[in-house]
């Protein structure tokens, strides 16, 4: 497992007072709501509802264009969620290394457009694993169609993790090594700085796709060993509509912008341009700007709780499910990925009997409890699992063992109903 950053936790990890400040428990009040999907997209604090609300109901104005007083209050609160984000996860240069995004899945699309039109050539090898979401992949294979680079993976094991033993013919000569973090169905999490060492070694660049950890475990690219990363705003308490790339500062220089437009540019003539400096290089026209500042907020609440407590309840949280969901169906229940919880962030795929996924849902849903169901978006994966789908349970800090009893009680009666 990588590290845990230390930030001091101000306020005592006690999730009934969390409860409430996330304003979609209070609308279910006296109904069932056992919301078991945030690796899908978390709920939202007031505080980052509240950030938006006051950015639009006190200060709104473009950034970066207007010399009045608003316009400069904006840019200023734009610009320091910048800042914030980047520290979150250890920028060295966080004004000019946190570019804004879409979400993640931009982020990447950012890295494989611009490294195919500068670094990368035909024959050029990239480095996945087997274990990617389609944003991971996706972007890689347009480039193998187009620009004819090379992908080579790494195969997953069959307890879930990463199969190291050819590593080093895996790196060999090759350009880039892109990797999540932590797996969005596995739950696995990826030894992404030893492995960053390797691809160094070989001369490889090297990105961290932190969807699925960012939100959940503290980050710091630095000892990550990570040349860029990737992630999103709203699987992290933020809003959607916002993802973020960090990138070494000499990195971003050298490349070329991925999209052009209005404030990527210090100047256009008929016939070229001037790209902008970092990081507006590379936000092409108006940006996500209350989405940043929401995610600002998000931000601010995660530090508040400290991301040592984060982690330490998802562990929690994950050492009781496992107890609960084996002891109560046995064998009828099959668990993907490690089944060490050291080793696994706070998502729980499953297969259960012979239910299909998407009935399993249904049937927890009548329940009040949300799980999503389907590929996950990574369906090389599912193959290799030898599924089309599962059913996955997944946590953030709103939850508590009465949604693990509640899962755990809507299994029993699904595995009723279908004998
Ligand atoms: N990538 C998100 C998930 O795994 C949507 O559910």
């Amino acid at each position: 497992m990588e590290r845990m950053n230390t930030s001091t936790a101000i306020r005592k990890f006690n999730v009934s007072e969390i409860r409430k400040d996330f304003p979609i428990f209070a609308q279910h009040e006296g109904k069932a709501l056992y919301f078991l999907d945030s690796a899908a997209s978390s709920q939202k604090p007031l505080s980052v509802l509240k950030a938006m609300d006051d950015y639009y109901s006190t200060t709104h104005a473009n950034v970066h264009r207007g010399v009045y007083h608003i316009a400069e209050h904006a840019t200023e609160l734009y610009e320091g969620a910048r800042v914030k984000i980047g520290r979150f996860v250890g920028a060295p240069s966080p004004s000019r290394e946190t570019i804004f995004t879409k979400n993640a899945t931009e982020s990447i699309n950012l890295l494989s457009t611009s490294l195919t039109r500068k670094m990368l050539k035909r024959g050029d090898v990239v480095v996945l694993t087997e274990m990617e979401h389609h944003a991971n992949l996706v972007p890689w294979l347009i480039a193998k169609d187009q620009f004819g680079i090379e992908i080579r993976y790494i195969r997953v094991n069959d307890q879930g993790y990463l199969i190291l033993d050819d590593i080093d013919d895996l790196l060999k000569d090759a350009k880039v090594l892109s990797i999540t973090l932590t797996s969005n169905v596995l739950g696995t999490l990826n030894p992404v700085a030893h492995l960053a060492r390797l691809a160094h070694e070989n001369g490889a660049i090297v990105i961290g796709d932190g969807a699925q950890y960012v939100p959940h475990i503290g980050t710091n690219v630095t000892e990550l060993g990570l040349d860029f990363l990737a992630f999103t705003g709203h699987k992290m308490l933020g809003p959607t509509g916002i993802g973020v790339l960090w990138g070494k500062a000499e990195l971003l220089d050298a490349l070329p912008p991925f999209m052009g437009g209005g404030d990527m540019i210090t100047d256009v003539k008929l016939d070229s341009f001037t790209p902008n400096e970092l990081p507006w290089k590379f936000e092409a026209g108006t940006p996500p700007i209350a989405e940043a500042i929401g995610l600002g907020a998000a931000v601010d609440y995660l530090e508040n709780l400290g991301m040592d407590q984060v982690r330490a309840h998802e562990v929690e949280l994950l050492s009781y499910a496992f107890e609960r969901l084996e002891a109560s169906f046995g064998d009828d229940l099959i668990i993907h990925g490690p089944r060490n919880i050291n080793d696994r962030g706070g998502v729980i795929s499953f297969d259960f009997k012979d239910i299909h996924p998407h009935d399993i849902s249904q049937i927890l849903d009548q329940s009040g409890v949300c799980v999503r169901a389907g590929h996950h978006c990574a369906k090389p994966l599912m193959r290799h699992l030898g599924v089309t789908a599962t059913a996955r349970a997944s946590f953030h800090i709103y939850n508590e063992p009465a949604d693990v009893d509640a899962l755990v009680d809507a299994l029993a009666k699904a595995q009723a109903f279908f004998g």
